[in-house]
């Protein structure tokens, strides 16, 4: 393991440099945190679409099962604000669905998300080790609240220019998120289409690129993903698709399935109004087809949530959202603490 790996998990406060990745939604229960966290990886909460009270919840669940350092991840946004001529002309596209679910056609919702700045105060407030934040750098707010409590900060970066703006901001860290990556992309300076660089392109770029920390996430499913990211100059790793089938993960039960038999990934801004990578089906496939008029992120996500939620509670994955990475097929329905244990096996780690 290389110097600058060793010096980056003992500063996280764990033995291994591997970050289970935050993924709002669900999978990244405080069982599978405490798990990871007691491998000796840092386990993270993806706290996007939970509000005050159960981030507080979450937090305090994960402090139950474990003492070691965890994560809590934000997604930095401002607020929605769409035209009702916007919204009007979503709500037609997923009337169907709706129709084939058995639903009342669909509604404006009461609320377009979470939010960030109650939110803020519950991180804050719960003080986690590690805050990390996904979509732009954090919030003045923010980065000066974990300051003062001495929480390191990390965000996501898809370009080097992204990780040289946060570097700026002053994070501690940058995760640089490959195109490879399940889940939303965390772009934040350019069209998607301009920042896709392929993990093996991006971490030594963005290593050359700043002086903090880079983790390299996207693809990375074994040791040999381990071993090769850290090569490139990483100073660890984030797996989130490799962590989707454990038992401890909270993933719906078709998608944990889905992994192992889908034919292959889609980018989409269709479903939620931003960039993100998930299991092929029909869902994906047909929202795909009009994604360039979908409203942008909290809004179209917000008008497709009932619908998915409605797949889920139905048994329907074909209707579902089941994000994950290009990597899929290799997750495994291993306990946590084994696909840790694997991941510092395969890759000769020594604990820091
Ligand atoms: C289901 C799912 C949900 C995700 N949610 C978040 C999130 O809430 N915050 C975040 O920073 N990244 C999120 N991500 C992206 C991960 O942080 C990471 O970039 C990605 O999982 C790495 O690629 P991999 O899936 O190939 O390991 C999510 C990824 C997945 C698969």
């Amino acid at each position: 393991m290389s110097a600058r790996a060793r010096d980056f998990a003992a500063r996280l406060g764990v033995a291994f440099p591997i970050v289970q990745a935050p993924m709002a939604g669900g999978p990244t229960t405080p069982a599978l945190v405490a798990a990871v966290a007691e491998a000796g990886a840092l386990g993270s909460i993806g706290a996007a679409m939970l509000g005050p009270r159960a981030i507080a919840e979450a937090c305090a669940a994960t402090r139950e099962r474990t003492t070691r350092p965890f994560l809590v991840n934000l997604f930095v946004l401002p607020p929605a604000s769409p035209s009702p001529a916007e919204v009007a002309r979503a709500l037609p596209r997923l009337a169907p669905f709706h129709e084939e679910l058995g639903l009342p056609p669909p509604a404006i919702p009461n609320s377009w998300g979470e939010d960030l700045e109650a939110q803020v105060d519950a991180v804050l407030a719960a003080r986690p080790a590690i805050v990390g934040t996904h979509f732009g750098p954090p919030p003045p707010r923010l980065l000066a609240g974990c300051r003062e409590r001495g929480i390191l900060v990390m965000s996501t970066a898809t370009t080097p220019d992204e990780a040289r703006a946060l570097q700026a901001t002053g994070v501690d860290a940058v995760v640089a998120q490959g195109a490879e990556a399940g889940g939303h992309r965390g772009t934040f300076l350019r069209p998607v289409g301009e920042s896709l660089f392929g993990t093996m392109a991006l971490v030594p770029a963005m290593v050359d690129a700043v002086r903090i920390p880079v983790i390299a996430a996207g693809g990375i499913m074994d040791g040999r993903g381990v071993a090769a990211a850290l090569a490139l100059g990483a100073s660890a790793v984030q797996l989130g698709t490799a962590f989707l089938a454990c038992p401890e993960a909270g993933t719906h039960p078709l998608h944990k399935a889905a992994l192992a038999s889908a034919g292959g990934t889609i980018l989409t801004r269709g479903v939620t109004g931003r960039h993100a990578r998930g299991l092929r089906n029909r869902l994906l496939v047909e929202l795909d087809a009009s994604a360039a008029d979908a409203p942008d992120y909290l809004v179209q996500g917000a008008l497709s949530g009932p619908l998915r939620a409605a797949a889920a509670r139905q048994g329907r994955p074909e209707l579902m959202a089941m994000w994950a990475g290009q990597g899929h097929a290799m997750a495994r329905a291993e306990p946590a603490g084994e696909v840790v244990a694997r991941l510092v096996r395969e890759a000769g780690l020594q604990p820091a």
